[in-house]
């Protein structure tokens, strides 16, 4: 059988990893600068995420949602200590993707309404409600354009308020950095826009962290910069290190009720060691403080390039901007140079999105090879 062939691929085989490091069949080091798609939080095979899957898989890996599980209350807990945002409630799933559903629609029984507003740019999955509020007409079938979806840019408050004052959005939906969109952030002012107009017309604001999350930007979650509370927060990617696992965060003010939500694999034995395992290497290794600190030392290095325009992003949630379309480039980091990096739609932008352990002599390898494509260009 063939697989169902959706995906272009690089000619890369990976079979190992460790760290920042990923090898192919034939030994080939590559320098993960891409962390699959910003999920590799704490490093490839990192010892204690493996101790801790391993331990867990000889005990029980999995049961259903209809019994107790003391490790899903302990992830809720460590959630709530790395974010401070105590008062919320954990509801946990599988992907980033399914987050985003379940988010959408408790902020639709929540407020009785069905209509979203979404922002250009914006990527939040694949799946029914999360590719209708994605701003990609080609992803969107005719089965998912049944949403009611309306689009506005970054920062228009105008057009903000006047959807709103029609009284008929059950939730605002934004990344506070939009990942394949290419970085780019809304303004803090307009941050607490939302979040007023959101609570003034009875519509939840929910932060997509799905790639943004799990310390990533230097904070838990970025949205925290702006001191604000949105109704329902996803997260997914860094959440698992590679395992799957995604969740939302429930504001109080939205209560539970048997049967809102649900799924079969969502917070399993597995997932919620993984996330654990995640949180303590967190925890021992500082990486959440640690990403400013590299986030700095990136953008000085890069200021020696004439060639880039502008450095978007925070922590190590980064976009390198060029004047000119990077495919050529990025291929040549990969196969001459031994380098992942990430794309976007942006076809200016690379995407820089390491596991969070690296070190500022993996980015001194990164500009060296930088300096050597482009003087070949
Ligand atoms: C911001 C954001 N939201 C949602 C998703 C969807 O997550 P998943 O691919 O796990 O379904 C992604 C994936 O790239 C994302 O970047």
């Amino acid at each position: 059988m063939k697989l169902f062939d959706v995906y272009p691929l690089y000619e890369v085989t990976p079979v190992k990893a460790k760290d920042v490091y990923v090898y192919d069949e034939k030994g080939t080091e590559y320098l993960d600068l891409y962390g699959g798609h910003a999920v590799i939080s704490i490093g490839h095979s990192h010892p204690h995420y493996v101790r801790r899957l391993s331990e867990q898989l000889e005990q029980i890996a999995f049961y259903s949602n209809a019994i107790q599980n003391p490790m899903q209350q302990e992830l809720a807990e460590g959630i709530a200590t790395h974010s401070c945002l105590h008062d919320y409630r954990l509801f946990l799933c599988s992907t980033g993707a399914e987050a985003i559903e379940n988010a959408l629609k408790l902020a639709s029984f929540h407020t009785g309404k069905k209509r979203v507003i979404a922002f250009n740019n914006a990527f939040h999955g694949r799946t029914s409600a999360a590719v209708a509020v994605t701003d990609n007409a080609a992803i969107n079938a005719p089965l998912n354009q049944q949403h009611q979806v309306t689009f506005i840019d970054f920062n228009d408050s105008a057009a903000l308020k006047k959807e709103l004052q029609k009284e008929d959005v059950c939730a605002v939906i934004f990344e506070s950095i939009q990942g394949v969109g290419g970085l780019d952030e809304p303004q803090a002012e307009f941050v607490q826009t939302m979040e007023t107009l959101c609570n003034q017309h009875q519509a939840c604001l929910i932060a997509d962290e799905v790639q943004s999350g799990f310390g990533r930007s230097g904070m838990f979650f970025a949205f925290q910069q702006y001191n604000i509370r949105p109704h329902v927060i996803t997260m997914a990617k860094g959440m698992g290190n590679g395992f799957p696992i995604g969740g939302i965060l429930v504001h109080p003010d939205i209560k539970a009720k048997y049967g809102l939500l649900g799924t079969t694999f969502g917070g399993n034995y597995l997932a919620c060691a993984a996330s654990l395992a995640v949180l303590e290497v967190m925890e021992k290794e500082k990486l959440q403080a640690r990403t400013l600190v590299l986030e700095a030392y990136f953008r000085e290095k890069a200021a020696a390039f004439p060639e880039i325009k502008k450095i978007k992003g925070r922590g190590l949630m980064l976009g390198v901007e060029f004047d000119f379309e990077i495919a050529t480039l990025r291929k040549a980091l990969i196969y001459q140079h031994h380098i992942f990096t990430g794309g976007s739609s942006n076809k200016k932008l690379i995407r820089i999105l390491p596991p969070l352990t690296v070190k500022e002599k993996h980015f001194d390898q990164f500009f060296q090879a930088l300096r050597s494509v482009l003087d070949e260009l």
